[in-house]
């Protein structure tokens, strides 16, 4: 059994929510890498994205995810880009049980359409399309990394989501 837990996924694929209540069920720490970036530069990731870029925003992705799946005993929750890295996924690998939130389009879509948060999906005058074509490119990646994959849609229980989570992790 790995140290730690790492759930990855696409943007609203639950991965903050399920990781806080998987930290709590399991008794690990929970550690969310958007957050611990933020902290860092003292700002939220949209004003990150417009004020110094996407190139900036995954070198910091990078360091910090190299730095935090040191950790143990940890519940990680990753921001939905950062399996683009290859090096993250194998940093990640090392210490963590991967698991992929495998939602839906609709779920994804009903969960993104009136958020502003998410930079890279800001910009589109069709985000549903814009979440297809995304996924589309990043899926591969996402089963690629992922040592367990839990699909998830609107109606998903968390209660049920996490406790087949712990089950997948108990016997890794
Ligand atoms: C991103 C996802 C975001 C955040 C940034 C970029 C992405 O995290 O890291 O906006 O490229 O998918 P969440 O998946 O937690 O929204």
């Amino acid at each position: 059994m790995k140290d730690n837990i790492t759930l990855i996924g696409f943007m609203g694929s639950g991965k903050t929510t399920i990781g806080k209540a998987l930290a709590k069920l399991m008794e690990m720490k929970f550690v969310d890498i958007d957050k611990v970036i933020e902290a860092h530069e003292k700002k939220s990731v949209a004003k990150i994205f417009e004020e110094k870029g996407q190139i900036y925003f995954r070198d910091l992705e990078r360091e910090v995810i190299s730095q935090e799946a040191l950790r143990n005993n940890c519940v990680i929750a990753t921001g939905g880009g950062s399996i683009l890295d290859n090096e993250n996924v194998k940093r990640l690998k090392e210490t963590s049980f991967i698991v992929f939130l495998n939602a839906t389009i609709d779920c994804l879509y009903l969960r993104l359409k009136n958020n502003t948060t998410r930079p890279i999906l800001n910009d589109s005058e069709d985000k549903r399309k814009l979440i297809e074509e995304l996924l589309e490119k990043r899926k591969f990646l996402y089963m690629m990394s992922a040592d367990c994959i839990i699909d998830i849609d609107s109606n998903t229980n968390i209660y049920e989501t996490i406790t087949k989570i712990k089950e997948k992790y108990i016997v890794s």
